[in-house]
């Protein structure tokens, strides 16, 4: 399963957009850890062309931009905006977490220490912001400007909101799967909303229509994060790129545990159990993912991320958008749903 045609359409602008916005080269640790996380240099400042990520967010808005009938290169900008804000909260998230590999490398913090990586996460964010400006130069009218501000800082505020949810979900065994799909709806929905949103908004003046860009990629990013959550138990480390099970590891409230949680008291006495105890062992962990499959929480994962795609792509309907790039909105939605990385 790889990248659907769209993503290599941007990928050159959205890089060098990128780049930009980090300026040329500083040799400072700030920008160094920077430019590690975005996978362009290795930790000793040697230039790499490995991979930073898929790039999935900035496509998504170039394409919504598209669909709605604007010219993507205007969109640039926020694309950039949404990319480097994903990227501060995957630096924070791995320290959150303690995750020790990203991308197929070691995370920022595990290179550097904690207090440095927040600091890069914090720049990133700040870059981010700043990349919002820039739609001045695209002669974006002043007042979508500031709405296009707006909106990033408002979905970023949300989706801090969802992962200080995830962090205290994992402190206890009651999570609802309606508390559950409330954290995932801000953690990953927000972005992937801010995403489509901002790029609807470069690209129509309709209210409405950027609107309803924004409630398919809410939708679509909370599809996205149950595959996610699927990942984290069955996936496989040479295609993510992640350390194993870490979900486990770190009593995680995703969506497979929440399922059986809320399923028969006997599986939910078994895993409670096990999720109670000091330290989780290898064989404790091998007992959860058993637990997980005998009580069908794959298949009902799945159902979940399939629903949630079908009323994302309901939300796009009738709004007239461009055919070809409708149809490569409905492949990534695909792709979203059986991706294994
Ligand atoms: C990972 O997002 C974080 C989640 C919201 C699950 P991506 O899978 O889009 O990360 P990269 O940028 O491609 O590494
Ligand atoms: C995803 O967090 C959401 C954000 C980073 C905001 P997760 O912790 O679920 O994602 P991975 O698996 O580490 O990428
Ligand atoms: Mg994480
Ligand atoms: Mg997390």
């Amino acid at each position: 399963m790889t990248l659907p045609g769209a993503f290599s359409r941007y990928r050159r602008e959205v890089e060098e957009t990128l780049r930009e916005l980090l300026g040329r080269g500083s040799p400072s640790l700030l920008y160094r850890m920077m430019r590690y996380h975005l996978g362009w240099e290795d930790a000793q400042g040697r230039p790499i062309t490995e991979n930073g990520g898929k790039a999935l967010r900035p496509t998504l808005c170039l394409l919504a931009c598209e669909a709605v009938g604007g010219d993507w290169r205007k969109a640039l900008p926020v694309a950039a905006a949404v990319e480097l804000v994903h990227n501060f909260s995957l630096v924070h998230d791995d320290i959150q977490d303690q995750d020790r590999e990203r991308r197929h490398r070691p995370t920022v913090w595990s290179v550097w220490g904690q207090p440095q990586a927040i600091n890069a996460g914090d720049s990133l964010l700040a870059l981010g912001r700043l990349a919002i400006l820039r739609l001045g130069r695209e002669d974006v009218p002043p007042a979508k400007v500031i709405s296009a501000a707006r909106i990033l800082d408002e979905c970023t505020l949300e989706m801090v909101e969802g992962q200080s949810l995830d962090l205290s979900f994992e402190e206890t065994l009651e999570v609802s799967l309606d508390a559950y799909m409330e954290m995932i709806a801000r953690k990953t929905g927000a972005l992937f909303d801010c995403a489509l949103r901002l790029g609807a908004l470069v690209g129509s003046d309709e209210e409405a229509t950027v609107d309803a860009l924004g409630r398919c990629g809410r939708l679509l990013g909370v599809a996205f994060q149950v595959r996610d959550d699927m990942l984290g138990v069955w996936g496989v480390g040479e295609r993510t790129g992640k350390p194993l099970v870490a979900d486990i590891r770190r009593r995680k409230k995703s969506l497979p545990v929440v399922y059986a949680l809320s399923a028969s008291a006997e599986e939910r006495n078994s895993i409670a159990r096990i999720y109670q105890n000091d330290a989780i062992s290898d064989e404790d962990v091998g007992a959860v993912c058993q637990a997980l499959e005998a009580l069908g929480a794959p298949e009902y994962c799945r159902q979940v991320a399939h629903r949630k795609k079908g009323e994302a792509l309901a939300a796009l309907e009738g709004l007239g958008l461009d055919p070809e790039r409708h149809r490569e909105l409905k492949e990534i939605a695909d792709f979203l749903l059986e991706r294994e990385f």
